[in-house]
């Protein structure tokens, strides 16, 4: 059979070590499912290809992935290289470059334990933020003016189009509808332009297609409060870019943190392969010492596998974390166990298998 073609980019910091978790996840899955192989390449790129190079990808990067099934990317960005250069020459380049429109990005209590909320349980907590991920203040589009003046300004616009914020709300409702959940907006219409001509008006009409999806809008200093004091209010959740980073940290805030937070970067289309990663950084703090968590990484593999129509597969890794979840000892040290990272990644493995 055809292999599923997975191009790797490990990036910086614990990426590397994450991404090695999740391909072991991949390899173990086609060992015992003869049905389903996949191939791997890795490229190197990322900071130190930076330091080396002069660039953080190959010039020809975008070409030399279009290609590929998926791309399964672990963390960018490192002191040393200043994080305007590699986010943007990296990340953002690739998402937007293969116009991964749609970020999902699940917000899912999986063991009642990992919340800091007092009294929350995993029905209270289980939503899917929808974040766009093409646009907004992410399109690049600003000035620098009067540079090295005392009346210099920097501008960084907010990039709505039409078709943009159209097809990130259609593809919301579509979700809601699918999955039978409220559907809620996140903006700032009291303050910004283009929260108020586009993306409320637009959620609005494009909601009277969708009557039987129960919406609700929130203005984003409240959602952020309502993630906290009751997120049971959220079902499926679209945002836009930057609202969208944000409230997403403080779903991974509610639900045990950054080594669990997972997120898809889906061209719907697709014209181009989409991008799998957990949300957290290259983490410099912990990197090098096999003290990461590989959960939020192998959380994207089970995205992956949904996202290539291996559901049974993608159930059953998700299944497999919310076990090995309840048993403290296994995790890292950032959920308060002793496991390295490889310990963690080993047990998911054994437990997916048996
Ligand atoms: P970060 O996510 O790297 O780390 C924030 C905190 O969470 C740190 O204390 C870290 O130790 C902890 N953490 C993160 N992932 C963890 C894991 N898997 N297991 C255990 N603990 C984990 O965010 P930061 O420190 O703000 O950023 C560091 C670098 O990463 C910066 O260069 C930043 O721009 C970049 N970054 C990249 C991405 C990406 O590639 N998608 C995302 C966020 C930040
Ligand atoms: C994320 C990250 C990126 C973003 C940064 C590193 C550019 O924070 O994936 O959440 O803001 O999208
Ligand atoms: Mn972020």
């Amino acid at each position: 059979m055809k292999p599923y073609k997975i191009a790797l980019i490990p990036g910086d910091g614990i990426g590397p070590e994450v991404v090695a978790e999740g391909v072991k996840v991949l390899k173990a899955i086609e060992e015992v499912d003869k049905n389903i192989s996949f191939s791997f390449t890795t490229f190197p790129w990322g900071c130190e290809y930076y330091l080396k190079y002069g660039k953080m990808m190959d010039e020809k990067a975008l070409d030399l992935l279009k290609d590929y099934d998926a791309i399964y990317l672990g963390a960018v960005g490192y002191p040393g290289v200043p994080d305007h250069i590699s986010l943007r020459d990296l990340l953002i380049k690739i998402r937007r470059g293969f116009d991964q429109y749609v970020n999902l990005r699940p917000v899912s209590l999986l063991h009642p334990d990992l919340t800091p909320l007092k009294a929350k349980s995993e029905k209270d907590i289980d939503m899917l933020v929808i974040r766009e991920n093409s646009e907004g203040e992410y399109a690049g589009a600003g000035e620098w003016l009067f540079k090295g003046n005392p009346e210099e300004v920097v501008l960084q616009t907010g990039v709505f189009s039409r078709k943009g914020t159209e097809r990130i709300i259609r593809y919301a409702y579509e979700e809601a509808r699918k999955s039978n959940r409220t559907l809620t907006s996140i903006s700032k219409g009291n303050a910004l332009n283009y929260s108020h001509v586009f993306w409320d008006q637009l959620f609005e009409e494009i909601g009277m297609e969708y009557p039987d999806v129960e919406t609700y809008s929130y203005l984003v200093d409240a959602a952020s409060l309502y993630f906290v004091t009751q997120p049971e209010r959220f079902g499926v959740v679209v945002t836009s870019n930057l609202f969208g980073d944000i409230v997403t940290d403080i779903g991974a805030g509610i639900t045990g943190g950054l080594g669990l937070a997972t997120g898809a970067n889906i061209n719907p289309e697709k014209s181009y392969p989409s991008m799998f990663e957990p949300v957290h950084g290259s983490a410099p703090d912990i990197a090098g010492k096999g003290a990461c968590n590989p959960i939020a990484a192998i959380w994207s593999v089970s995205q992956m596998l949904d996202f290539f129509g291996l559901e049974d597969w993608g159930s059953a890794v998700l299944q497999v974390i919310r076990e090995v979840l309840k048993d403290k000892e296994s995790l890292t040290a950032d959920l308060g166990g002793r496991a390295t990272t490889e310990e963690l990644g080993e047990y998911i493995i054994e437990k997916l298998i048996k």
